[in-house]
């Protein structure tokens, strides 16, 4: 098993060395390497069984050290860094040379952010090259919000994991990538669309598929738990199974037709950010009640961190 404890300068010289280690952000933990390293990277794809077509997030602690990795930072990209770095905010630019392929499946974009976690930039700062860290789960599986679970998904994996206590926005972050200067949303995530717009002006998004070449990781399965999780109306799975057998995940509050113990909720108060930094803890842990045969997930309102949430649902829910 990893060792979980709080150490950066144990950190920093496991990086050094090429290994990759768990580090907490404040979406959800990732599994870090040095992203200018091959063989670190490469480790990276193989200990999340992860296809090579999916390309890392690169993370970084300042602009200065970004200017190194990419070619440039157009207007509208430093506007967005100005108002959310450090934050859930993740920006495709064009990439330079030192980052290697590898890391960007072949694409001329290299997704890049800086997190808003005090210990990974405590980390970030000591360190002479970025991280690559894609979210620290087996590929498809529900992503990490604690240090336990990268330990129970990969610690026979890993070296170390550093603990920075629960993610504290929940769910990824949002990436935004520039067609010429137009602005497109590639992933719905922890910053809202509301915010960006705020600062920006009307943003696309970009429907998700699993055959958009521009975005070859957003597969529409994804985040998944091992049991079947279903939108479909609690009415209909009641046809199929029996109540006792039926796990729910509601905004926030309980069904009466179904049992109080097989029910979990987001956020009593439909509080936005709450119940984000709920969801995959929450996901989770009905996942492991041996008692449930399915969940049923119920949808939030398509407005702030519920659009979010709710692409994270429907893609779990799509097996
Ligand atoms: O909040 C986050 O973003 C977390 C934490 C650890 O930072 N990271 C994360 O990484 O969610 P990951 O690997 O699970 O998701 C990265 C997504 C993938 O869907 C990938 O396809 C997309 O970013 N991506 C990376 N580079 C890209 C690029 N150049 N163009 C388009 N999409 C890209
Ligand atoms: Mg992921």
């Amino acid at each position: 098993m990893a060792l979980i404890d709080k150490d950066i300068y144990k950190a920093k010289s496991l990086l050094e060395t090429g290994e990759v280690i768990g580090i907490p952000t404040e979406t959800v933990y990732g599994l870090a390497g040095n992203a200018f390293n091959v063989q670190a990277v490469t480790k990276i794809f193989q200990t999340k069984n992860r296809p090579t077509f999916d390309p890392l997030i690169v993370h970084s602690s300042s602009l200065t050290k970004i200017a190194q990795f990419v070619q440039a930072i157009p207007p509208l990209a430093q506007k967005l860094a100005t108002h959310f770095w450090p934050g859930p905010l993740t920006l495709l630019l064009q990439k330079k040379s030192n980052i290697p392929d590898l890391v960007t499946s072949g694409l001329e974009t290299v997704a890049v952010r800086i997190p808003s976690h005090p210990l990974i930039l405590d980390l970030l700062e000591l360190l002479e090259f970025p991280l690559a860290a894609p979210s620290a789960n087996p590929f498809g599986y529900i992503s990490p919000t604690q240090a336990e679970h990268v330990q129970a998904q990969l610690g026979d994996k890993i070296p170390y994991i550093l603990d920075g206590g629960p993610s504290h926005v929940g769910i990824e972050s949002t990436i935004i990538g520039f067609e010429d200067i137009t602005p497109i949303v590639y992933r719905l995530g922890g910053l809202s669309i509301e915010a960006i717009e705020s600062v920006i002006g009307p943003v696309t998004l970009m429907p998700h598929s699993s055959s958009n070449p521009q975005a070859p990781g957003m597969l529409k399965s994804h985040y998944a738990p091992r049991k079947p999780l279903v939108l479909d109306s609690v009415d209909q799975v009641l046809k199929q199974y029996a109540p006792e057998k039926i796990g729910y995940m509601g905004f926030s509050d309980f069904r009466k037709d179904l049992p109080e113990k097989n029910q979990l909720v987001l956020s009593h108060t439909r509080n936005y950010a709450e119940a984000a930094q709920k969801l995959f803890a929450v996901m989770r842990t009905l996942d492991t009640y041996p008692h449930l045969e399915v969940i049923v997930a119920e949808l939030l309102p398509e407005e702030d961190l519920g659009r979010a949430i709710n692409d994270r649902i429907r893609r779990a829910a799509a097996q």
